[in-house]
């Protein structure tokens, strides 16, 4: 008798050590998260690396050199749409940086299945552009390209705010299955405390 009454107590406390556990856990995983993720402010952290050059001076350079065919914001004219990028026969990946580096710098005379049949000058007929010019312009189309499709990167707000919703449902979830595990070993003590009656 005296073994059960100290052994029910024991348990409970453990059992509720573990549910308050857990929460908590979650809790400074989310807080550690939130630290981790907010004193980044570079907007275009993890995709400047991939890059071959720097996007504004690019797109400084597009204004003066490109956007008379190209377009002011990329979206074509005399010459092809840069933004979706058209994707010129034969070309598989026309945002790699070796082919724009390689196609603003010789120009192209146009292929036969082409959508503009008309040639791009080298350098866009600036010859005095240079080499670190024409890799910021690639960057430009690049990042253009690659922003406000879906796939950029979070930014830290948005990224708190999903991980705060995340975390959140995590909570509530374990608080639930804690109550339905007390419930089952509720409904367990009073079977056992039946059965002993009889
Ligand atoms: C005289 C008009 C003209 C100017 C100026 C010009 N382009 Fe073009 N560009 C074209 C045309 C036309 C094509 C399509 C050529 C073809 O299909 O053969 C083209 C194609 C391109 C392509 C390939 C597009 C694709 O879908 O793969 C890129 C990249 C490009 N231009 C970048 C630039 C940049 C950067 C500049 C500025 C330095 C520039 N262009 C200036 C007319 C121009």
């Amino acid at each position: 008798m005296i073994w059960r009454a100290m052994r029910l107590p024991k348990g409970f406390k453990l059992s509720a050590l573990v549910a308050l556990a857990i929460p908590v856990l979650v809790a400074l995983t989310a807080i550690t998260t939130l630290a981790a993720s907010s004193p980044s402010p570079s907007p275009s952290g993890s995709t400047a690396a991939a890059l071959p050059g720097d996007p504004t001076r690019g797109a400084a350079l597009y204004g003066q050199n490109c956007a008379t065919c190209h377009g002011a914001s990329l979206e074509g004219g005399i010459g092809a749409v840069l933004n979706p990028i058209d994707k010129l026969p034969g070309v598989s990946n026309p945002l790699d940086p070796t082919f724009l580096i390689n196609i603003i710098t010789n120009g192209r005379t146009p292929q036969p299945h082409d959508p503009k049949q008309i040639a791009m000058p080298p350098k866009g007929g600036n010859a005095a552009l240079t080499d670190q010019d024409v890799k910021d312009l690639a960057a430009y189309i690049i990042q253009q390209n690659t922003l406000g499709a879906g796939n950029a990167p979070l930014a830290p707000g948005e990224l708190a705010k999903r991980t705060i919703l995340w975390v959140g449902i995590g909570i509530i979830a374990m608080v639930f299955v804690t109550f339905l595990l007390s419930q089952y070993n509720m409904r367990w003590i009073a079977r056992r405390a039946a059965a002993r009656r009889k």
